[in-house]
């Protein structure tokens, strides 16, 4: 049985004044039946597990560099993020894909150094509405997943997010055919390349626009475990009613 999954990505938005929110969220929730995970700017990790330790809330990274130490300046290491509160990162976001140049291949190490350094991973894939029109999605989603996702990876420390390029902030998202095709897609690749018990046992997420309104409707596509939230994470009254979609899923 897979554990359903609540992520919030809150990119660069989140100042010290934000967290209040974040308590808010914690103290609505204090059971859930589904996991929480918040991804905060880097700068927030440290003051934000202050305020969700004993709760049901998990921390998150958005980002962090391949290796553990040295001369990279600006950059964040893994063990860095988990010793500010973090127990998990997101990785490959089409944002960091695009304004960063980063490449799959990138991706798959620092998945790497996360997982040394006892992170869960939120790997990000995606195609570009270019590729869509163009190309096979799945060619692209498959070139992707097999790039990105290392050997270290398990049903504990791998989710993976599919998260259309176009639906990301646009308020537009794919068909419920759409989003179930790519999913039943990435369980087969997964299932084919770990075995059936790691295959069945990782988390598949969908990101690009949920909210309250389409939640109900996405988590009750086949083998979407969950969803990984942009700008309807920001707000405690916005992000609630998508956990409460998930539970009641
Ligand atoms: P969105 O972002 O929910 O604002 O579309 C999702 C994401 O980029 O993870």
């Amino acid at each position: 049985m897979r554990r359903k999954l609540a992520a919030g990505n809150w990119k660069m938005n989140g100042l010290g004044a934000s967290l209040a929110d974040l308590r808010v969220l914690a103290d609505s929730h204090p059971e859930p039946s589904v996991d929480l995970l918040i991804c905060p700017p880097a700068t927030l990790l440290h003051p934000a597990r202050a305020i969700t330790e004993g709760t049901a809330i998990a921390l998150g990274g958005q980002d962090c560099h391949t290796e553990v130490s040295g001369a990279f300046t600006g950059d964040l290491s893994a063990e860095m993020l988990g010793d500010a509160g973090a127990t998990a990162v997101i990785l490959g976001h089409s944002e960091r894909r695009d304004k960063h140049r980063e490449t799959s291949e990138e991706v798959r190490v620092k998945a790497r150094a996360a997982h040394a350094a006892g992170l869960m991973t939120v790997i990000c894939l995606g195609e570009s509405m270019f590729q869509r029109e163009a190309t096979n999605t799945l060619d692209i989603i498959g070139a992707q997943l097999s790039l990105s996702v290392p050997d270290t990876s398990t049903g504990e420390n791998l989710v993976i997010a599919y998260e259309p390029v176009w639906a990301i902030g646009s308020g537009m998202t794919p068909t419920p055919e759409q989003i179930g095709e790519v999913h039943t897609f990435m369980r087969a690749r997964l299932e084919k390349r770990f075995g059936p018990g790691v295959g069945r046992s990782v988390r598949l997420l969908y990101g690009g626009s949920v909210k309250a309104a389409n939640a109900a409707e996405i988590f009750s596509i086949p083998d979407v475990d969950g969803a990984l939230v942009g700008g309807a994470s920001l707000k405690a009254s916005d992000f609630s009613p998508i956990i409460e979609a998930l539970e009641s899923a």
